[in-house]
């Protein structure tokens, strides 16, 4: 018997993993990550709290909602809010929120006129 693995455990494996794989994920907001290719953090600018940023919001839409946007960090802050209040996202409190809303506000400040809101192939 031994070597042998378990039919049990061949079939269970797929269920117990499910959960992983598939984090908290609305059938909301998916229409427009369908057809693009996955996502990693690297899309995103360099930053102290690119990942959190990346696993945080992705969850829902893709980075491009993020990257097109231009925002003063106090706007950034209350889009925090209205992420949790009207959409559902886990409120980021503390420490966290501060390093994710400063990087937002660093990596998209408001629009300078060098950069513009809108074009979201501009992301350097
Ligand atoms: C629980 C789901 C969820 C999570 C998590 C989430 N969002 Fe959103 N977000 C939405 C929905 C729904 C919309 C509005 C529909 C759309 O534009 O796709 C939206 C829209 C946006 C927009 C566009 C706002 C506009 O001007 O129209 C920005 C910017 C944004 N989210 C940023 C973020 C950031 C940054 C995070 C992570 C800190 C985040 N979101 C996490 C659901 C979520």
């Amino acid at each position: 018997m031994r070597g042998r693995i378990p039919l049990g455990a061949l079939l269970g494996l797929p269920l117990a993993l499910g959960p992983l794989a598939w984090p908290e994920r609305p059938a909301r907001a998916q229409a427009d990550t369908a057809a693009q290719p996955a996502e990693t953090p690297e899309v995103l600018p360099p930053g102290e709290a690119r990942e959190d940023v990346f696993y945080a919001c992705t969850a829902c839409h893709s980075t491009a909602v993020i990257r097109r946007s231009r925002l003063s960090r106090q706007q950034w802050d209350d889009l925090m809010d209205w992420m949790a209040e009207k959409h559902g996202m886990n409120p980021l409190e503390g420490e966290q929120r501060r390093q994710i809303v400063d990087y937002l506000a660093t990596a998209f400040p408001a629009s300078s006129g060098r950069r513009r809101a809108g074009n979201p192939f501009l992301t350097d």
